[in-house]
Formats: C-alpha cells, sequence, structure tokens
C-alpha cells in the first residue's frame, strides 16, 4: 500500500500521542490513587482505633450494644461495615447487622496471634482496618487483648474518581492528537510537502528535456537549501546542455559541410547515418556492400565485414545514377565494452575526378611525345616531298599526255600528293599543321561530309542526320572537324560489320545541360556533335585505352589506331570536348562540345589568283638543295629572277650585295648553324623594309618562331610541300604588299 508522507506522519504522530497519554494516564492515576488510599489508610486505622476505644467498656462489662457508643461513626458515610469481636473472633455486634456472621479476614486472624498492632488489609469489599481491644487489670498488669473493632471503608468513590480521570485523559488525548495532526499536517504542507511536489515537478520535467522554472526558496531551513541547490544544478545543467546543444550544431554541420562522404554502419553493414556529401553521391543506399561495383567486390567487401577489419583501399563504386565513382576507402570498426563489433565507420574521398585528371594528363603527355616525334618527322617528309611533287609538276607541265614521261610524272605527283596527305595527318598529330580557323555553321560540315558517307558506306548501313536549325556557329578548322566526323563514321562502320544504323545529330547545349555538367567541364555555351551507331560497342577496359596513339583493336594493317588519337587532338586544339557512351553489344556514342563563338566571322578567304606569273628578283635561303633548285626551276619559268643561298651566312651576304634589287627573300626557317629568326634579324639591320615570305615544314601554328617573325614584320608564311600555285601566288601577295 502506498501511503503519502501526510499520511504516515499522522499515523506516526497520533501513535506517540496516544502512548504518552496512556503512559502519563497511568503514572496520573497510580499516584492518585496512591494517595487516597493513603487518606484512607489514615483515617480507617484512626475510626477502628476509635471504635476499640467505644467497645471497650461494653466488652469488660458484657454489655452487647457495643456499638452503641460509637454510632457517630458507623454513621460516617463511607463505612460500609463496622464489627466488633471477642477476642476469640466471636462475632458480638455488627452494623449492619446481616454482616454479623460475616468472618474476619483471615489475615487479620493469623496477624494478631503474634502481634497486638492495628492491621490493615485491602480487600474485595474495600479497606478492611482491624484494631485489638485492651484491657489493663492493674495499673501495672500488662494489657491484655479482649477483643477486636473492625471497620470496612468503601473504595467504590476512590474507583469511580479514577475513572472519571481515564475518560477525561483519554478525552483530552484524543482532541490533542486532533489538533496536532491538524497542526502539523499544516506544517508539513506548508514547509515540507509545497516545496518538495515543486521539486518533484521540475525534476519531471527535466526528465522531458524541458527547462524547469527557477524554485522559490519558500524558507530557510534544509528544503530551502535543497530548492537553491536545485536552482543551481539546473543552470548548471542548462549551461552544460546548452553548450553540447552548440557543440553538436557544429559538429553536424562540420559533418555535413565536409569534402569527404562519411558514414556510419551496424555490424551487418547496414548504413544508420551519412552526412550530406555521401547523400549527393550515393543517394539513399541501404548497405555498403551494394555501393561495390561488381558482385565479386561486394562478396570480398561482406567478407571484411565480418572480419572486422580496419579497411583502406581505393574502390570503383556505384554513385546514385549508377556511374562508376572512384573513391578512397577508409573504415574502422567499434567495439563494443566486451570487445565484440558493434558497428563501422568511416569516411570516402571522391578520387573520379583526380583520376580522370591524372589519365588525362598522362594521355596529354603521350601525345605531347608523340606530337615532338611526328613534327621532326613531318618536317623532313615534307621537304623531301616538296621536291618530288614541285619536279613531278614541272614534268607535267613540261610533257603532254601520251608522252613517255606524262605517265610515270602523273604517278609520282598522285603518290607524292598522297605522302603529303599523310604528311597532314602526322602534322594533325604533332598538333603542327595550320589550322585555317573561321566561324563555321557545324550543320553545314555534316552536310558536306554526309553526301562523302552516304556514297562510301555499305548499303546495309542506313546514314541518318538529325541535325538541330539555328545552332550557333563556332570557330573551327572546317576540313578538321569533317576529318572528326569521317573518323567517327568509318570507326562506326567498322564496329557494324552486319550492318546498323549510324545517326550524326548536331545540338546546342547550355550551362545548366546535364551531360554537360557531368563532364565536369568550364562554363559556357557548347555545340553537341553526337556520332552513334548500333555496333559491338566498346567495353569498360577498351574505353579508357581507345583514344591512346595507336591503340587498335583491327588486324594488322586494317587500323592504325591513330583515328581516336587524331580525333581527340582536333578537339581539344578547338578548346572542345569529347566523351562516350558505350554498351557492348548495343552501340556507341560519341558526343563532342565545341565552345560558341560569339563573334559571328566576318574574314573573306582571299581570292584565287588566275595569274601566277609575276617579275623581280627572288632571293631562296634554304639548306635543302632539293628545294632551292626546285623553287628556281618553278619560279624562272614564272617571269622571277631567281637567286640561291645554302645557309643563312651565304644568304645574308647576297642580300647585303644585291639589297636594292632583291624584291622578296623566301627563307627556310629550320636551317643548320643559323636559323630563320637570326637570318630575319640580320636582313632587318641591312634593310629594314626587307620583304620576306617565312617557308617551313612546321606549321604557323606549331612553330612559335613563325608566329613571332610574323609579328616582327615578315610578310607571310608557307608550308611545305607547296605547289607552284600556291608558292607563286604567296610570292605575287608579298610583293602587292
Ligand atoms: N564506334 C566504335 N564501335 C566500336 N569500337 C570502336 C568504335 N570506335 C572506335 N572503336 C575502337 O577503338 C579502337 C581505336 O579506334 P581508332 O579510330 O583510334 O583506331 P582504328 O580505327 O583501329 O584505326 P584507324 O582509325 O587509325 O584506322 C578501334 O580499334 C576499336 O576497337
Ligand atoms: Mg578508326
Amino acid at each position: 500500500m502506498r501511503l503519502s508522507l501526510k499520511t504516515k506522519v499522522a499515523v506516526f504522530i497520533t501513535l506517540i500521542i496516544v502512548a504518552i497519554s496512556i503512559i502519563s494516564t497511568f503514572l496520573f492515576t497510580t499516584a492518585h490513587s496512591r494517595s487516597k488510599e493513603k487518606g484512607r489508610v489514615v483515617r480507617g486505622t484512626a475510626l477502628s482505633y476509635a471504635l476499640s476505644n467505644a467497645a471497650e467498656e461494653g466488652l469488660i462489662y458484657e454489655n452487647l450494644d457495643l456499638l452503641k457508643k460509637a454510632s457517630y461513626i458507623i454513621k460516617a458515610p463511607d463505612v460500609t461495615v463496622a464489627q466488633v469481636y471477642s477476642n476469640i473472633w466471636e462475632a458480638l455486634d455488627s452494623y449492619p447487622l446481616d454482616k454479623l456472621k460475616e468472618p474476619p479476614h483471615p489475615a487479620a486472624v493469623a496477624h494478631f496471634k503474634n502481634s497486638s498492632e492495628p492491621l490493615y488489609v485491602k480487600s474485595r469489599d474495600g479497606y478492611d482496618f482491624y484494631s485489638p481491644v485492651f484491657f489493663r487489670a492493674s495499673e501495672d498488669a500488662a494489657p491484655a487483648i479482649i477483643g477486636f473493632g473492625r471497620i470496612i471503608l468503601s473504595s467504590a468513590d476512590i474507583d469511580k474518581e479514577i475513572k472519571e480521570i481515564i475518560a477525561m485523559n483519554i478525552m483530552a488525548s484524543a482532541v490533542i492528537t486532533l489538533f496536532a495532526i491538524i497542526a502539523i499536517n499544516m506544517l508539513i504542507g506548508r514547509l515540507v510537502i509545497k516545496p518538495v511536489l515543486s521539486l518533484h515537478r521540475a525534476a519531471a520535467q527535466f526528465k522531458d528535456g524541458i527547462m524547469p522554472d527557477i524554485l522559490p526558496q519558500l524558507h530557510i531551513d534544509e528544503i530551502g537549501e535543497l530548492s537553491l541547490e536545485f536552482n543551481r544544478m539546473s543552470h548548471a545543467i542548462k549551461d552544460r546542455s546548452d553548450k553540447l546543444i552548440e557543440s553538436e550544431k557544429r559538429i553536424k554541420s562540420l559533418f555535413d559541410r565536409v569534402e569527404h562522404a562519411i558514414f556510419g554502419l551496424d555490424k551487418d553493414g547496414n548504413i544508420i547515418e551519412v552526412n550530406d556529401k555521401f547523400k549527393e553521391l550515393f543517394g539513399s543506399a541501404k548497405t555498403f556492400c551494394s555501393l561495390m561495383m561488381s558482385a565479386k567486390k561486394g562478396n570480398e567487401c561482406l567478407l571484411r565485414f565480418v572480419k572486422g577489419k580496419v579497411v583502406h583501399a581505393e574502390e570503383n563504386l556505384m554513385g546514385k545514377h549508377g556511374e562508376e565513382l572512384t573513391a578512397l576507402l577508409s573504415i574502422y570498426p567499434e567495439f563494443d565494452d566486451k570487445g565484440n563489433i558493434d558497428g563501422f565507420d568511416g569516411y570516402l574521398i571522391d578520387i573520379t575526378e583526380k583520376k580522370r585528371m591524372e589519365e588525362r594528363l598522362i594521355r596529354a603527355q603521350k601525345m605531347e611525345a608523340v606530337g615532338t616525334l611526328a613534327g621532326g618527322m613531318a618536317h623532313d617528309f615534307n621537304n623531301l616531298l616538296t621536291a618530288i611533287l614541285g619536279y613531278a609538276e614541272i614534268i607535267l607541265s613540261m610533257t603532254k599526255e601520251g608522252d613517255p614521261f606524262h605517265k610515270p610524272a602523273t604517278i609520282i605527283h598522285d603518290a607524292a600528293k598522297r605522302g603529303a596527305d599523310f604528311g597532314k595527318k602526322i602534322l594533325l598529330i604533332s598538333r603542327k599543321e595550320k589550322m585555317e580557323i573561321k566561324s563555321i555553321d557545324i550543320n553545314d560540315i555534316v552536310k558536306n561530309s554526309l553526301e562523302l558517307l552516304q556514297r562510301s558506306m555499305p548499303k546495309n548501313i542506313e546514314v541518318i542526320a538529325n541535325l538541330k536549325e539555328g545552332i550557333p556557329h563556332t570557330k573551327a578548322d572546317a576540313s578538321q572537324l569533317q576529318q572528326v566526323i569521317i573518323n567517327l563514321a568509318v570507326n562506326a562502320r567498322d564496329a557494324m560489320p552486319d550492318g546498323g544504323k549510324l545517326l550524326i545529330e548536331t545540338s546546342s547545349v547550355g550551362l545548366e545541360n546535364g551531360a554537360a555538367s557531368n563532364m565536369r567541364m568550364d562554363k559556357g555555351s557548347f555545340i553537341k556533335l553526337s556520332v552513334s551507331d548500333t555496333g559491338t560497342g566498346i567495353d569498360r577496359l577498351t574505353q579508357r585505352k581507345i583514344f591512346d596513339p595507336f591503340f587498335t583493336t583491327k588486324e594488322v594493317g586494317k587500323g592504325t589506331g591513330l583515328g581516336l588519337y587524331i580525333v581527340h587532338s582536333i578537339i581539344s586544339n578547338h578548346g572542345g570536348y569529347i566523351n562516350l557512351y558505350s554498351e557492348p553489344l548495343k552501340g556507341t556514342q560519341f558526343n563532342i562540345y565545341l565552345p560558341v563563338t560569339k563573334d559571328t566571322d566576318t574574314e573573306e578567304e582571299p581570292g584565287d589568283t588566275q595569274d601566277i606569273r609575276g617579275s623581280g628578283m627572288l632571293l631562296v635561303i634554304d639548306d635543302e638543295a632539293d628545294v632551292r633548285e626546285l623553287c628556281r626551276d618553278m619560279l624562272e619559268p614564272l617571269g622571277y629572277t631567281v637567286l640561291l643561298a645554302e645557309s643563312g651566312h651565304a644568304g645574308i651576304n647576297i642580300f647585303r650585295q644585291m639589297q636594292d634589287k632583291i624584291s622578296l627573300v623566301i627563307m627556310d626557317m629550320i636551317m643548320p648553324k643559323m636559323g630563320g629568326a637570326e637570318v630575319f634579324q640580320a636582313l632587318k639591320t641591312i634593310k629594314a623594309d626587307v620583304k620576306v615570305l617565312l617557308c617551313s615544314g612546321y606549321s604557323q601554328n606549331g612553330f612559335a618562331g613563325i608566329d613571332k617573325l610574323l609579328k616582327r614584320g615578315a610578310i607571310a608564311s608557307i608550308q611545305k610541300p607547296f605547289s607552284r600555285h600556291a608558292i607563286a601566288s604567296a610570292i605575287k601577295k608579298a610583293l602587292s604588299e
């Protein structure tokens, strides 16, 4: 049974008061009855003595009316019995008379056998007093007992008095108890219960997470002190919990803002807590191992959890859109008090972009190396071709169809032309081929390429174009872009030996476009060119290598592995990006993004000069004898006087002597001992307004020296190998400036 504090205190107080009143009543009544009894004994003894005296004479003279003289005694209200006995306890007279037969108390009979002192016995009837009656025969004789006087005094009045006292005591105790209980209840209520209930309420609020109000200090006592201490405690707790909340907020915001994906797992690898970065990368994944890219990796992951090992590894994980992410992963097991694993904590660093950049860097370095190599090769190659092509042209101009030399010259000319094309290809790789940048409409280029493709594609391949109208212009080299389309289309054709569809699409994409932002490209608008096929597709491993130079899966002799390498170079040179999406057995899509140009190009192409003849003195400085000779053989028939110099020094000497007659210097850029730049400087020192046409196996773009000299006053540049028409036009244009 649950009793309230008030009830317990009331019961306790009642018990104490009842016990006190019982003890006090007992003590009081005992003392009271003792004192009453004492008075009664004195009175009884005196009365019995007086009765004995009054009865003496009657006993001596054997007068039987013994009580006559004691009538004043027996009339006393408390005397219930008065008797006179002979010395042998024979009842002689009695008041009232019916008590005559009543024998004396045996104790009295026994007492007076040896004693003559009066006696008092407390009996059932009251206080029983005996006093001997003496007779002295002479004055000297010893007194003899001749009888006994007996008086019984009633005890009823004393008993009644005591009962009344007890009753009064009980009543008083009850009233005191009642008042005490009421008073104590009020006191306890005010001093204890009220503050304790306030404390109780405040503690309950604490439990529910509510900060309780400040408790008033009602009294200056222990409870008051307790309230004060409680207030201090709640202040301290509030202070600490505020700090805790603040620090938790800070940790939470750090947890969410941090650039690493952080997660908490239970012991089976179920995800129980993640930060914002994790959600951004993996969405709402349920288990950690489901993030693994392959089932095998998933199983290995599960095994690691079972073993509870600390893990630091680079893993390929599946992002929320199913994309592959490369991440540095660290997982740490958490242990309970008994040392058993009860969960894991860990974090991931997304290094996908870093990896991509690394791959791009490696590829760029590879391209750079190949490019440098190819550039050097192309230079020598072009010098050779210049001579072959030039002399083939000269022979052709000197012979007619049917001449024995005409056909071989044609064959040499065509072969040299193909060689020149190949040289161009190599220069594309080395990025040293001169780009003819113009503002172009990508749709025009696709349309031009389509004509060629539709003619050359096998019948079982359907070529479809889906070109968006009104696409912004881009600045590009039209023939290079055409080569991009052709290279991609040829690859698509090779991937569809049993036929399929080749789709070429164009569109424009803004910054917000998902595809573009997935590529993590620079900000801006782009023109998108897609070439898709329904061919064999490319698996993930191969996808990583296809842009590498000389990577091919085709049979020896069928592919050089340079197609995509060139595509990549061209697009990079144009400031664009390329990506691909491929599914094995379904097909492949290459997407090319080229930056949009704001201003429309108004450049006009130089018109073709029909008449390439001219006059004047030309100085050709070239270390290649074939090229020098070719220039003379090509240009003299056109009306020019041609002087030849085999080195920079020789050229400078000739120019010094003939400076007034020489109209134009045609100068190779790369020469041993003294390069083009030095020679140009020397010529300028001799004659400030000297006209110089630069000439090189490298292109203007690829070779920074040409650009510099053009800025410093060289008229123009021409790239080897050149045709007679090309050099003649360049000379005419230079001379007219
Ligand atoms: N559309 C495609 N479908 C399937 N595989 C392709 C596709 N395009 C390229 N590839 C793969 O990429 C490889 C490299 O292509 P790339 O164009 O660089 O060289 P190639 O076609 O083998 O030779 P080349 O183009 O120099 O004649 C190809 O060998 C082929 O395996
Ligand atoms: Mg190819």
